[in-house]
């Protein structure tokens, strides 16, 4: 079951300049800060109410990630839903013939996470995740 937006994924050329705004300006306090190896990418979790602001910052130039930096600029991302069994929602989006972009769920800065395609929602990247407790 969908429970809440878990968080909205933003991307951004400097995490550190970003911070001045979400951090320091808004006041929001950091959860987690973290470089991604494998998605090539800084993540940055700030804690708003029950959900969160995730930065997303590239480190490199061969993931979508820095593709849709390098195309649309700076912005919002993806927004993310949570779920107390990411494989089932999963397994239920594909039964439905919704398009993904992850096969199967994968750890992520928010536990275990998997992304459902933009073109099946209506433009909007998705995001499932489960909270590793
Ligand atoms: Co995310």
């Amino acid at each position: 079951m969908l429970t809440k937006v878990h968080h909205v994924g933003i991307v951004v050329h400097s995490a550190d300049e970003a911070l001045k705004f979400y951090r320091d300006a808004l006041g929001l306090p950091v959860t987690a800060d973290q470089v991604i190896e494998d998605q090539g990418v800084r993540g940055i979790l700030l804690q708003i109410g029950g959900s969160e602001i995730e930065l997303l910052e590239p480190t490199r130039n061969d993931t979508g990630v820095a593709r849709f930096l390098e195309s649309r600029g700076e912005g919002m991302h993806h927004i993310c839903f949570e779920s107390d069994d990411v494989e089932k929602e999963l397994e239920a989006a594909r039964a439905r013939g919704i398009e993904l972009i992850d096969e199967k769920p994968r750890p992520g800065l928010a536990g275990m996470i998997c992304f459902l395609h933009p073109k099946s929602n209506h433009g909007v990247l998705i995001e499932f995740a489960t909270p590793v407790a």
